[in-house]
């Protein structure tokens, strides 16, 4: 008789064992197959476009690359095929590559052009190509809008509107 409570407690202890290793094992292969934290926050990146300052050309690098954001000042004339349009202004948000051979233009906020050193390419505002080798407008990154922020990596309407536009 205490040979068999025995052998009942026996399997249930290796039930449990059992059970507990084969939850740490899919907790294991789940983290396994997760994309990394710096995978995720390269993927989606939040920018709030308020406290820029028109005129100004700001920075921001996402997925390795250059992101121009320029917010426009009120006697830019404006191009609802490039602009982004949020709550608080209008924005040119390219990708900072020259379309001809991948150099970083520059701001030229006195001539309110883009301007790439190395075959003397220029885009204006909106960042179309008007002067040289480029062979198309700077890129736009795939964009929603969220109030006065963008995220960048998100397809928004605006954005396939854009693309659907092109
Ligand atoms: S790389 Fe910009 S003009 Fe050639």
């Amino acid at each position: 008789m205490a040979d068999k409570s025995r052998r009942a407690f026996m399997g249930k202890v290796l039930a449990g064992t059992a059970g507990v290793a084969t939850v740490a094992s899919l907790y294991a292969m789940k983290r396994t197959w997760d994309p990394l934290p710096s995978v995720v926050s390269a993927g989606f990146t939040t920018v709030d476009l308020s406290p820029l300052e028109a005129g100004k050309l700001s920075v921001i690098k996402w997925r390795g690359k250059p992101i121009f954001l320029l917010k426009h000042t009120d006697d830019v004339s404006p191009d609802d095929s490039r602009d982004i349009v949020t709550q608080d202004g209008r924005y040119t948000v390219v990708i900072g590559l020259c379309t001809h051979l991948g150099c970083i233009p520059e701001w030229r906020e006195s001539e309110s052009i883009f301007h790439c050193a190395c075959h003397g390419g220029q885009y204006d505002i909106h960042a179309k190509q008007t002067f040289g080798p480029p062979p198309r407008p700077l890129d736009i990154p795939p964009f929603a809008i969220k109030g006065s922020s963008i995220v960048l990596g998100e397809e928004g309407p605006e954005y396939k509107k854009m693309t659907t536009q092109a």
